[in-house]
């Protein structure tokens, strides 16, 4: 079995996917994938970010994170993306990348492609699950194959049981957070290693 290849595509305003992403990106080396973390462009106007203490403080965390490229989405088996809620649905940083995967989606190259996907919001019921369901309805497009956690673990009793995707509010991620993103991101690199044999 080749060593799968596993991308984590966020975007965090305050942090919280930022701990997600890092969080998915260790547990899916831990299960022996080969792993790129990247953060995707940030859109909004840097003179806005620094207006914003908490907002210029997480960019300055995540500045030496790679910004996500085309060559990214190619060149994994699996990815895993990560996204705030924004009225309902991801941020429009994220669907302005996704939205420059055209390319990619032309030649065929998403095709196949394990993908999960996590979210939070500010309130439990605020629109995780229909944000985590605006990626799925693009990944179906690319004719991707989705890995939702379903309840696949234990945990996905713990955590609230989006089955989904891991769903959480603004903040760091508590221990039962860390074990059901460490499990999707394991099930991910478990399904993109069958799926890339
Ligand atoms: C413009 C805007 C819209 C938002 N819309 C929602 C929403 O629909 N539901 C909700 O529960 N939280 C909403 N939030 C709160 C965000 O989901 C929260 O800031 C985010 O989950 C924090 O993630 P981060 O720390 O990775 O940036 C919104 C925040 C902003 C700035």
């Amino acid at each position: 079995m080749n060593t799968p290849r596993i991308a984590i595509i966020y975007y965090s305003t305050y942090g919280t996917n930022y701990g997600v992403a890092k969080a998915a990106a260790k547990a899916a080396e831990d299960a022996g994938a080969e792993v790129r973390l990247r953060r995707v462009h940030e859109t909004a106007p840097a003179d806005v970010v620094a207006g914003q203490d908490a907002w210029k403080a997480a960019a300055d965390a995540q500045s030496d994170i790679p910004v996500a490229t085309l060559d990214d989405v190619d060149w994994a088996d699996g990815l895993f993306f990560s996204s705030p809620t924004r009225f309902g649905t991801v941020t429009s940083q994220m669907r302005a990348f996704i939205d420059t995967l055209g390319p990619l989606w032309m030649e065929g190259k998403l095709v196949d492609k394990a993908v999960t996907a996590t979210t939070s919001s500010q309130n439990p019921n605020g629109g995780a699950e229909s944000t985590l369901l605006g990626f799925y309805t693009t990944f179906m497009h690319w004719g991707a194959i989705i890995i939702p956690p379903g309840y696949t673990d234990g945990v996905k009793f713990e955590d609230g049981g989006n089955p989904y995707g891991f769903s959480t509010q603004p903040g760091e991620l508590d221990d039962i957070g860390e074990r059901s993103v460490a499990h999707q991101a394991k099930r991910l690199v478990q399904m993109s290693a069958k799926l890339a044999d």
